[in-house]
C-alpha cells in the first residue's frame, strides 16, 4: 500500500480508504431491531483492508457502523490506524459536541479519534460554537484533529476562521469522475491551504466500476496500456493521479471489491492520460 501525509497532520496515510455508510436501510434497520445486516461480510472487508494497509476508516455516529469499525481494528495497533468519524449536524451545539463525541468513542471502543469531522454544515448554529467544543476536545485529547464535510466555500473558510488554537485539517466531498463541482473552488482552496480532501462517492457509488459506451473506449484504451486495470481502479486511480491531497474512500463491505480497489494505488496515470480522461463527458 502506498500512504501519503495527511494535509497538516503529518500522520501517514493508505492514499485509498475505506467508507462505512453502508445504506439508508441498513441504519433503519440497525436503529429499530439492533441488528447490522451483513455484519460478518462487513467486517471481513474491512479487515482485508487493513491486512493489506489500508489504514484509513470513515465513519460517522449517523452510519451505525462506528461497532463494526471497532471489531475490525481489534488485534491492530491502535497508533497505526487512523479512524475519522463524524458529528451529525443536530448535535452542534457545545455540549451535545461533547456528548456525541464521547458517545462514538464507546462506540468505537477507543480512548480517542483521529479525525473528527462536522457532517453538514448548520446554519442554525454558530460555529464558533462547535469549533470551541472541537477545540476542547483535542485539548483533552479526545480527538486529534478537527475536520468538516460538505461545507462550501465561503462554509469552509468561516470554519478554518472560526478555530482559535487549531488547523483545520481536512474537508470531505463528494468528488469523483462524473462529479467534479469541487474543482471550482474548494479544490484549489484546499490546495493552497494544505487541507486534505476526502473525496466520497469515489465510484459514482458503483457507476464508475461499470464501462459506460460515454467512455468505453477511452477506459480500454488506458487499461491496456496499465496492465488491465478495472474500471473502478482507473476511477479511483484519476483521484490519486490528479492531486497528492485527494484521499478516495469507496465504500468497504465487500471483501471482493475491497481486493480490487487496494490495486488502485501504488501507481500513477500519465498526464496524457489525465488529460484524456478529463476530457470525458458524461
Ligand atoms: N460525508 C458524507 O456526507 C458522505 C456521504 C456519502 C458517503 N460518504 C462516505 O464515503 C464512502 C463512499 O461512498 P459510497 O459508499 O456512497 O460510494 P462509492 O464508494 O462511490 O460506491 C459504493 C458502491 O460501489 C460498490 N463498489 C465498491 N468498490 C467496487 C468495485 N471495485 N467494483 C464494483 N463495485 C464496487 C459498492 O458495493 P459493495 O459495497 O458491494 O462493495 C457500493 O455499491 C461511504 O462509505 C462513506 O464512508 C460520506
Amino acid at each position: 500500500m502506498e500512504y501519503k501525509i495527511f494535509g497538516k497532520t503529518g500522520f501517514k496515510v493508505s492514499s485509498i480508504g475505506m467508507g462505512t455508510y453502508y445504506d439508508f436501510s441498513y441504519i433503519i434497520v440497525s436503529r429499530i431491531f439492533g441488528i447490522k445486516m451483513h455484519r460478518e461480510r462487513s467486517i471481513a472487508a474491512l479487515r482485508l483492508g487493513l491486512e493489506n494497509g489500508i489504514n484509513l476508516i470513515d465513519t460517522a455516529e449517523i452510519y451505525e457502523t462506528e461497532p463494526l469499525v471497532a471489531e475490525a481494528i481489534k488485534g491492530y495497533k491502535r497508533d497505526e490506524i487512523f479512524i475519522a468519524t463524524k458529528v451529525w449536524p443536530t448535535h452542534l451545539r457545545y455540549n451535545n459536541v461533547i456528548k456525541a463525541c464521547e458517545n462514538s468513542l464507546k462506540r468505537l471502543q477507543t480512548n480517542y479519534i483521529d479525525l473528527y469531522q462536522i457532517h453538514w454544515y448548520n446554519p442554525r448554529v454558530p460555529l464558533e460554537e462547535t469549533m470551541k467544543a472541537m477545540e476542547y476536545l483535542v485539548d483533552v485529547g479526545k480527538i486529534r484533529y478537527i475536520g468538516i464535510s460538505n461545507f462550501n466555500l465561503e462554509q469552509t473558510i468561516r470554519a478554518q476562521n472560526s478555530l482559535k488554537k487549531y488547523d483545520l485539517v481536512s474537508t470531505q466531498m463528494r468528488y469523483n469522475l462524473l462529479e467534479r463541482n469541487i474543482e471550482k473552488d474548494i479544490l484549489p482552496y484546499c490546495i493552497k491551504n494544505n487541507i486534505a480532501i476526502l473525496a466520497y462517492y469515489p465510484l459514482a457509488h458503483g457507476k464508475l466500476s461499470k464501462l459506460s459506451p460515454n467512455y468505453e473506449n477511452i477506459f480500454k484504451e488506458i487499461q491496456k496500456k496499465y496492465g488491465n486495470k478495472t474500471p473502478a481502479q482507473i476511477a479511483l486511480n484519476w483521484l490519486l493521479s490528479k492531486h497528492d491531497i485527494v484521499f478516495p474512500i469507496p465504500r468497504a463491505s465487500n471483501p471482493v471489491h475491497v481486493k480490487e480497489n487496494l490495486e488502485a494505488a501504488g501507481w500513477r496515470l500519465s498526464k496524457e492520460d489525465l488529460v484524456l480522461l478529463d476530457e470525458i463527458t458524461f
